[in-house]
């Protein structure tokens, strides 16, 4: 028999995120496909919640669709619970994200808040990270310069061509990066004069990661 395709898998594991959001708290709420299939399950259990916080301005317009009211962050202090998907992921709950661009605000909205819920569909679980490009978020002004020091560190930068962040910025997908030492290199990279952020989550992990499969959803 065949398996759930992707997709499905991914409408189910972000609805098992609904289990995790306290009633009448402010949510926040990630960026991307799997985010997006969150978005439309809380939809139909909005009364539950105050509203939510976005990462991005993409999710917001998804939110405000669908009815749900969207804060500010400095408004809301700290939020109970942050949901979002994730490019690649290890059973340690270390992630690579920002394949849509939105990793800085991703990383605000998942420092601000007590727990993070990753969800991400089976395909995403790797033994070590490094198979999908790391996204850097630079100053445009910097680009260059930042592309030879990541290449002085052993990766292959390539230009997002005609993508600017929410923030302004322009990404960096670094090929090739051997993560050995996912804490050490997010650290390190971060250091790079320009650099705003990177897309390695592993200073501060989910703490919880739900796994769409074929079997239904696996809790790591
Ligand atoms: C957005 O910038 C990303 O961090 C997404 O969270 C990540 O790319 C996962 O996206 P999908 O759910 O579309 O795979």
């Amino acid at each position: 028999m065949a398996g759930l395709d992707q997709n499905e898998k991914k409408r189910r594991v972000a609805a098992a995120a609904l289990a995790y959001v306290p009633d009448g708290c402010i949510v926040g709420v990630g960026t991307g496909s799997t985010a997006n299939c969150f978005i439309d399950a809380l939809a139909s259990h909005q009364a539950r919640i105050r509203g939510a916080v976005a990462s991005s301005e993409a999710s917001e317009a998804r939110l405000r669709a669908a009815g749900i009211p969207v804060f500010d962050l400095n408004d809301t202090g700290e939020l109970a619970v942050y949901v979002d998907g994730a490019d690649e992921a290890t059973r340690d709950r270390e992630l690579v994200k920002g394949g849509g661009g939105a990793l800085t605000r991703e990383k605000i909205v998942a420092a601000a808040s007590a727990r993070f819920v990753c969800v991400i569909d089976d395909s995403k679980i790797v033994a070590r990270l490094g198979r999908f490009p790391l996204p850097v978020e630079v100053i445009p002004l910097a680009r260059s310069q930042i592309a030879r020091a990541l290449g002085a560190l052993g990766g292959h930068p390539v230009w997002r061509e005609g993508f600017v962040t929410d923030n302004g910025n322009v990404i960096l997908d670094v090929h090739g990066l051997d993560i050995a030492d996912p804490v050490a290199l997010e650290t390190e990279l971060n250091q790079i004069t320009g650099v705003v952020t990177n897309g390695l989550f592993a200073r501060r992990p989910a703490d919880l990661l739900l796994v769409g499969g074929d079997d239904g959803v696996l809790q790591i």
